[in-house]
């Protein structure tokens, strides 16, 4: 058995990945909201609610002693976090503080999820130290949540996460993937906007470099990213076809006009050249990802 490893937000979308790639090789304990789901049988699983008891989390890390907790668990809605503001400072800054101390406490490595989302869109391929600059209240968020990971006394590592693709353990959460495909499978047209620029990644290499980074000692900002810079307009083209559905299904639809829609950063390409110089994990383009995605797939 590995290294004690913590994860928070194990019953999420990136979560879940995580939890089903890193039990091989650590001793992972996931804490989920969630009871622990169907197909997964692992004394390591932890239902509990850390917003209403962060005590049982200070109780169980103090007996567990892990090297490295990874924090996932986020409200990663960008409209919701938009709409409830309060909330969303809670789950995403203050829990994060939270954890911070107790990493601090505990002598604890902490990983922690970030988006592209903190940069403002107007330049593109952002680097590693360009500096954040959110056009929305998710993304203010977790910028105020990166300050306090990097300004802390624990060894740490901030994985900035672009737009991620996948299918999700439990088919629920946060995967654009899960919703799409199943809209293709019923014929339905998918519309994606033509005017927002990302560097997809797919989940699996995803969860490989936040394990990496769980186990290895590297302390700054990291860009987790796909290898190609495109519209989601063309990047649903791309999947659909990957996927063997018709690409035409896809359809331009830009979403700025929807009322209580956040506003999205236009361009957040991520620039990963550091990033790539620092880890074994290789980082892939649409098509390679899909097909990745598809050999490691259980449901
Ligand atoms: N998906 C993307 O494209 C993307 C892109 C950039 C960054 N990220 C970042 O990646 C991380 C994971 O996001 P995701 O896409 O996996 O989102 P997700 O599917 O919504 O999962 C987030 C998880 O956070 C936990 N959580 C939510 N509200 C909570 C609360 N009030 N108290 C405690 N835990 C709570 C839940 O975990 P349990 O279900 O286990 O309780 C939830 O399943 C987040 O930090 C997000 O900002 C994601």
């Amino acid at each position: 058995m590995g290294e004690k490893v913590i994860l928070t937000g194990a019953g999420g979308f990136v979560g879940g990945i995580i939890f089903s790639r890193g039990s091989d090789r650590f001793e992972l304990h996931g804490i989920s909201s969630k009871t622990q789901p169907m197909g997964i049988e692992s004394d390591f699983w932890h239902t509990m609610n850390l917003q209403e008891n962060f005590s049982r989390l200070e109780k169980f890390m103090q007996e567990t002693r892990p090297g490295s907790l990874i924090h996932a668990a986020a409200m990663a809605d960008i409209d919701a976090c938009e709409k409830d503001p309060e909330l969303a400072w809670r789950i995403n800054v203050e829990l994060t503080e939270k954890l911070v101390h107790l990493c601090e406490t505990c002598q604890c490595r902490l990983v922690y999820l970030s988006t592209d989302t903190v940069f403002d869109g107007e330049q593109g391929g952002y680097r590693e130290h360009d500096s954040p600059s959110p056009v929305n209240f998710y993304g203010k968020t977790k910028q105020a949540a990166e300050q306090i990971v990097s300004g802390s006394k624990i060894p740490w590592a901030i994985a900035r996460l672009c737009l991620v693709m996948g299918f999700s353990t439990r088919g629920e959460g946060n995967s654009f993937l899960d919703k799409m495909e199943s809209a293709l499978h019923s014929g339905r047209e998918v519309g994606c906007p033509d005017n927002e620029i990302r560097s997809p990644i797919d989940v699996q290499t995803l969860a490989e470099a936040i394990l990496e980074l769980a186990g290895n000692d590297l302390t700054g900002i990291f860009h987790l990213a796909g290898t190609e810079k495109l519209t989601r307009y063309e990047m649903g083209q791309r999947i659909a076809a990957r996927l063997g559905y018709d690409p035409a299904l896809v359809v331009v639809k830009n979403a700025d006009a929807i009322p209580g829609r956040a506003p999205r950063p236009r361009d957040v390409s991520l620039n990963q050249d550091w990033t790539r110089s620092q880890l074994t994990t290789r980082f892939k383009g649409i098509e390679e990802g899909i097909d990745y995605l598809l050999q490691l797939r259980t449901h």
